[in-house]
């Protein structure tokens, strides 16, 4: 844990340093999870920075994430894009986690687009399924405002509208415009790094969520309190399902997560030329 001041002091040193290496400036801001990166491929490159280079950024070390902050145009719009997350289960500390989301917010930018792959515990739920995230239950064991609070953002900021309706709403219109299977519902988010137990899946059911997963949840409630409008989907992997339940590994989600991707490509590309 870094004390706030010299958090905040290495926020705006590490967006001075992005803005003196980019003439671009976008207001939106897309985070890619795991084996989501393909919408990179749409993205006309300008600029691409690996973490490493840039001062204070955080590393991100699994596998399926390359670690660039890539500037270009998607849509005809300015995007930043952020190919690779910090996840909590590799030991990062929330400020850490949500650094980026500090950074954002620092250099202008206004909607923060997020994926992730996650395992489905909704019955109607298929794998490959894009899920709408509407709202969220946070379950990390350590909350990402704790501490001092970060200047510029409430002390107890309200969570009743997490997830933007009108950008739902553009995206459930896309959709059906464009003929895409999409379902909605809640993204637990829990710390990893272990998949959940058949029972674990039941309970997270029972408490209200249709998706789990590792991410998001830290990066959404910081992107909140910085005051960006957020929009989320999350691409079911594999199913946590009573009687359903198979085996889950790192490399079946990566796959589901990429035949996926196309389809989430289409709705974030469309929605960022509308904007
Ligand atoms: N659980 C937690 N995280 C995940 C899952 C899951 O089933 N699938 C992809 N990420």
């Amino acid at each position: 844990m870094t004390d706030i001041q010299t958090y905040a002091n290495q926020i705006k040193e590490t967006a001075t340093w992005i803005q003196s290496h980019t003439q671009l400036r976008p207001k939106i801001a897309i985070t890619l999870g795991t084996g989501l990166g393909k919408l990179v491929e749409d993205i006309d490159i300008v600029d691409a920075f690996p973490y490493k280079d840039i001062p204070n950024f955080p590393v991100s070390t699994v596998e399926g994430h390359s670690g660039r902050l890539l500037f270009g145009h998607l849509g005809g719009r300015e995007v930043m894009a952020l190919e690779g997350r910090f996840h909590y289960y590799e030991g990062y500390h929330m400020q850490q986690v949500t650094f980026a989301q500090r950074v954002m917010k620092e250099l202008g930018m206004e909607v923060f687009f997020v994926s992730n792959a996650s395992g489905g515990m909704n019955p109607d739920f298929l794998i490959g399924d894009l899920m709408l995230i509407t709202d969220h239950i946070n379950l990390f064991p350590e909350h990402p405002l704790h501490g001092p609070n970060f200047p510029g953002g409430p002390r107890f900021p309200d969570m009743h509208e997490v997830y933007d309706k009108d950008l739902l709403k553009m995206a459930r219109d896309i959709a059906r415009e464009k003929g895409i299977r999409l379902v909605e519902g809640v993204y637990v988010g829990t710390q990893g790094p272990t998949f959940e137990t058949p029972s674990e899946y039941r309970m997270f059911h029972r408490l209200g969520g249709d998706a789990v997963g590792m991410s998001t949840v830290p990066e959404v409630i910081v992107a909140r309190h910085a005051g960006l409008r957020v929009f989320g989907i999350s691409v079911i992997t594999d199913l946590g399902l009573e009687g359903v339940t198979v085996e889950v590994s790192h490399e079946e989600v990566q796959r589901a997560a990429e035949k996926a991707q196309p389809l989430m490509c289409t709705i974030f590309r469309e929605m960022i030329a509308r904007l």
